[in-house]
């Protein structure tokens, strides 16, 4: 078995090939800047935009993991464009974001997922709840206002979020890639407790020292934050779209999707502010 991972060097999917790679798998790990190989990891030059890099990305691989284009008007047809032109891949993990499956059909990674669905092949959705390492490591969700002034930057005011930590997710990919009874199945992965922005701000708080707080920015306040970070529009778009769904209660709901997958309990914000953020 061979395993290919796309987003490989982002913050879910190189937790993905180091998790499958700690369970001896191969893995080919799939990006735009691939590194240098590593034991059982072969990075591969993989882009959504040129397709001449596909079938050579993708090499023997049998099963793959996928996170697909966001705000990308044609990220549906991309997807069952691609899955259509892997005649050796049986098995497609595509990951989603929770609450995605409630969307209307229409709705961009709805449309995703229903590609990935329709495409004849095995397939198996996992959807995420929003990362707490978004809080380190996204620069222009989080962690930039963080860590320049202290500035919990979301528009969602007390609503609740159940935070996914990246690890979980990616200890779930490796029992749904690599055990057999995940077909047609969708999990929404959450960590165990729903917070609201206010609450971890005042954990991130009080475990570094500093004088973090949240700042409850409104949709225009947003929108300028994000468009600073010089990315599309449809990304801004797409950023304020995800805070208007937290705002709906979207993101609140806690599943045992993850513990039922992996039999252990899903990782804690005190646990992830305590390894990241101790001043
Ligand atoms: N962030 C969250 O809180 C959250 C929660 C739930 C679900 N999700 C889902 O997770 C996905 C994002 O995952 P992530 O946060 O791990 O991503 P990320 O950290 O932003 O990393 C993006 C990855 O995609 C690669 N990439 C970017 N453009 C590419 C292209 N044109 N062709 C091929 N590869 C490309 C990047 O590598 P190169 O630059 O080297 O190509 C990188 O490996 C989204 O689809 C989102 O819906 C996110």
């Amino acid at each position: 078995m061979t395993l290919w991972v796309e987003g490989a060097t982002g913050k879910a999917g190189r937790r993905v090939v180091a998790a499958l790679a700690a369970a001896g798998v191969p893995v080919r790990a799939a990006s735009r800047h691939p590194g240098a190989p590593a034991g059982a990891v072969t990075p591969v030059r993989f882009d959504w935009y040129d397709e001449t890099t596909w079938a050579p990305a993708l090499g023997d691989a049998d099963a793959v993991f996928l996170k697909g284009l966001d705000s990308d008007a044609d990220a549906a047809a991309i997807m069952a464009r691609f899955v259509g032109s892997a005649p050796a891949v049986r098995h497609v993990v595509f990951m989603s974001a929770a609450g995605v499956d409630a969307a209307p059909d229409h709705a961009p990674r709805r449309a995703v997922e229903l590609a990935v669905q329709n495409s004849g092949k095995r397939w198996t959705i996992l959807r995420p709840n929003w990362f707490l390492q978004n809080f380190d490591e996204d620069e222009w969700v989080f962690a930039k206002a963080l860590r320049e002034d202290n500035d919990l930057y979301a528009g969602s005011g007390d609503s609740r979020v159940s935070f996914t930590d990246t690890r979980d997710l990616a200890d779930a990919a490796v029992t749904v890639l690599t055990e057999d009874g995940h077909d047609g199945r969708g999990y929404t992965l959450t960590g165990p407790e729903a917070v609201t922005f206010g609450e971890v701000a005042e954990v991130l708080a009080k475990v570094s020292g500093r004088p973090i707080r949240h700042l409850d920015a409104t949709p225009e306040q947003h929108r300028a934050h994000f468009a600073r970070s010089g990315r599309p529009d449809a990304w801004v778009d797409h950023m304020l779209d995800l805070f208007e769904l937290v705002r709906a209660g979207v993101s609140a709901p806690v599943t045992d999707d993850f513990e039922r997958l992996t039999g252990k309990p899903p990782r804690t914000l005190a646990a992830y502010a305590e390894e990241m953020w101790r001043g």
